[in-house]
């Protein structure tokens, strides 16, 4: 279908299912960080449908869901205001999943983020990109710069990321990326648990 003949509401039409697909993909996580989060929608989901703990990071945390009802409704999940491009404050390799949701393109620093992603994840841990592709009706909607598949697959790369995989889906309006951290050169305990867990 072409771009002319794609509702505006596209995005918000296909969002159930890039949920699902997402929850799918990251289902064998235990530990999950959601970065660039907004309104921790996808945290929340992914807490109730595979009982992950996520981690929901963003720079604002005006969208965040009152603090006492994530505690009392989704226990599971934290919300943290933060930029992704200083992930410090998160043990290194301890985290099974990253995904970041229509969300990189806004960083300024791409690859500063991919590479603090890369150091959080556990050995062999996965990052997820769901993105809009350069050329795609976000690009007509909001006029934002987006990526092209080669680019994000070469930042992967460059970070050291492996097994990375790219694909249009979604009638081409969606870029879904994921890739491998290096799995030989980690070397943390798989039994290792997040601090902000332990009670
Ligand atoms: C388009 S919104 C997507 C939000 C959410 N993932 C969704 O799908 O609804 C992009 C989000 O990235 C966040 N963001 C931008 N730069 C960031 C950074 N450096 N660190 C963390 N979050 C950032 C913004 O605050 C915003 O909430």
């Amino acid at each position: 279908m072409g771009l002319a003949k794609l509702p505006d509401n596209f995005y918000d039409k296909i969002k159930p299912r890039l949920y699902q697909r997402v929850s799918r993909e990251l289902r064998s996580a235990n530990y999950v960080l959601d970065i660039g989060c907004g309104n921790c929608e996808l945290a929340k989901y992914l807490s109730q449908t595979n009982r992950q703990k996520v981690i929901g990071i963003d720079i604002s945390s005006e969208s965040f869901p009152d603090k006492e009802k994530i505690n009392k409704d989704w226990p599971l999940v934290k919300c943290v205001r933060r930029s992704a491009s200083k992930l410090n404050f998160v043990q290194s390799e301890i985290i099974d999943a990253v995904v970041m949701f229509w969300s990189l393109h806004e960083m300024n620093v791409p690859k500063v983020v991919l590479q603090q992603v890369y150091s959080v994840l556990k050995p062999g841990g996965k990052v997820l990109i769901v993105e809009f592709p350069n050329k795609s009706l976000a690009q007509k909607l909001w006029n934002e710069k987006y990526f092209s598949k080669e680019q994000l697959m070469k930042y992967l790369d460059d970070v050291g990321f492996e097994h990375i995989q790219a694909r249009l889906i979604e009638n081409k309006q969606i870029l879904w990326v994921s890739g491998y951290s290096c799995a030989e050169n980690k070397n943390k305990s798989e039994q290792v648990k997040v601090k902000m867990y332990e009670t």
